[in-house]
């Protein structure tokens, strides 16, 4: 049995957070010291069981792109599925939930929309089938797999060091390093630029593309037709929040087109307004053989999606891609409810504004002795935080007393922060509908938190 975090007045949490620890396993979960209870959820806010408010500044984990609960994302979703017809059996008439091996004409708009959303955007061309699957690490899966199926004498897959795409099969084989497990003999790992963008005030300047170039022609000097596929994020998110300059990932996709290698680049976390424009691929100047979706594609419905070109998805025959989930009504009526919401309203032209009031505050964070780096997407909307050795403390403690005292905020609101990444790097990505007003107050109280003025809890 698990021990759980208890925190004083939290009758209600508590007993929830020891619940969990009986029934669960730890492993469900990456640690936080936080644990937060959620109880109830709107817009940027949670709401503890306690009534304690949280600015989420987590979005689930760059889901809830929308925010949580919007009221015209769920009237549309419930319309999609007929959840809004009058009842008076034991069932209603509306769309199945399920329908494994069938079609729905949901499935066949959802579909049809997402192409046409991502074709309308500047690098979409190669955008032509829509692969779905039920999590990102499956469509990364199936999207290595539909690169592999075109030809099966090229085995070897490229893929940056510290990315991360998931932990299942083939998304685990490219995530991570060389060093860090039992690797599988097709990947090999290539270098992206980490000392060179270390911080914020590094953006925009130009770096020594030389090395990276080389890096790549030895690889195919060793490998040559072998290589099929080359997998990158567009900035490296679970890694530790490092955004490359554009023409880095520009270099990759002119390898790949040189040597007719599968361009993959894997949006899971970057997609739908997190770059400052609605996919990933327009902000870096990209186009993708194959761009692989999740996360906010359903704004908290579990789907995903690696869409891309036909000739590859093609090379894989009936099944080889299917399973119970994926493709499912309800997270079909979720993506057209979400492309609709973002069609209708200038989501991420907000989003870019608020962008600059978040970044200033963070900037302002370094001003705090164990801070020691904050690096971000260019108008965007996520952000790491990264905190250093200070005062007899390790860059691991102060990040994770820093998500602590955010936690705790004044007593009355708090942030909900996830535990952090790469051991001290402390992610920020509320909601892209996060107003004005509210990123302004969170970001006064985060610089209140973490320099100990609500409570001494990082008091230095
Ligand atoms: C870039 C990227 N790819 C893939 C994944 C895996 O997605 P999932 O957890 O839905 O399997 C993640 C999850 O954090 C991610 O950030």
């Amino acid at each position: 049995m698990t021990t759980s975090l208890h925190h004083s007045g939290e009758n209600h949490s508590n007993h929830a957070r020891d619940t969990i620890a009986k029934v669960e396993p730890r492993s469900l979960r990456t640690f936080t010291p936080t644990q937060a209870v959620l109880a109830r959820s709107a817009g940027v806010f949670h709401w503890t069981p306690e009534g304690k408010r949280l600015y989420d500044f987590s979005s689930g984990v760059l889901v809830a792109n929308l925010g949580h609960n919007p009221t015209s994302w769920l009237s549309r979703f419930k319309e999609l599925m007929g959840w809004d017809a009058p009842s008076d059996g034991p069932y209603t008439e509306a769309l199945t939930l399920t329908a494994y091996n069938a079609i729905t004409p949901l499935e066949a708009e959802a579909s049809e929309k997402l192409l046409a959303t991502l074709r309308g955007e500047k690098g979409g061309s190669r955008m032509q089938t829509v692969m779905w699957a039920a999590s990102g690490s499956e469509a990364v899966q199936k999207a290595i797999w539909a690169a592999m199926a075109r030809d099966k004498t090229r085995e070897m897959i490229l893929a940056t060091r510290f990315g991360f795409h998931g932990k299942k099969g083939l998304a685990g084989a490219v995530t991570g390093s060389e060093t860090d497990k039992e690797r599988d003999p097709r990947v090999r790992f290539i270098s992206f630029p980490m000392a060179e963008i270390i911080d914020l005030s590094k953006r925009g300047q130009p770096i020594d593309l030389g090395p990276y170039r080389r890096e790549l022609e030895a690889l195919y000097h060793q490998f040559g037709r072998r290589l099929t596929a080359l997998i990158t994020e567009p900035y490296i998110g679970g890694g530790g929040s490092y955004h490359p300059p554009a023409e880095y990932l520009q270099l990759l996709q002119a390898f790949c087109r040189e040597h007719d290698i599968v361009f993959i680049l894997d949006e899971v976390q970057a997609n739908f307004g997190r770059t400052r424009e609605l996919f990933a691929y327009s902000a870096y100047g990209l186009e993708p053989d194959i761009v692989v979706l999740g996360k906010g594609l359903g704004n908290g419905v579990p789907v995903a999606a690696a869409v891309g070109r036909q000739d590859l998805f093609s090379c894989m025959d009936f099944g080889e891609g299917s399973d119970t989930w994926s493709a499912n009504p309800m997270c079909c009526a979720a993506v057209l409810a979400t492309l609709e919401e973002f069609a209708a309203h200038d989501i991420i032209g907000h989003s870019r504004h608020v962008s600059r009031v978040i970044e200033e505050g963070l900037i302002r964070l370094k001003s705090l002795p164990f801070v020691a780096h904050v690096r971000g997407e260019n108008e965007g909307m996520v952000w790491g935080v990264e905190f250093k050795d200070h005062a007899g403390k390790t860059a691991a403690e102060w990040a994770n007393a820093a998500v602590l005292a955010c936690y705790q905020g004044d007593g009355v609101d708090g942030i909900h922060l996830l535990g952090p990444l790469a051991k001290k790097v402390v992610r920020i990505s509320p909601p892209l509908t996060m107003s004005e007003i509210e990123a302004r107050e969170s970001m006064e109280l985060m610089f209140r938190s973490l320099s100990g003025t609500t409570r001494p809890v990082l008091a230095v």
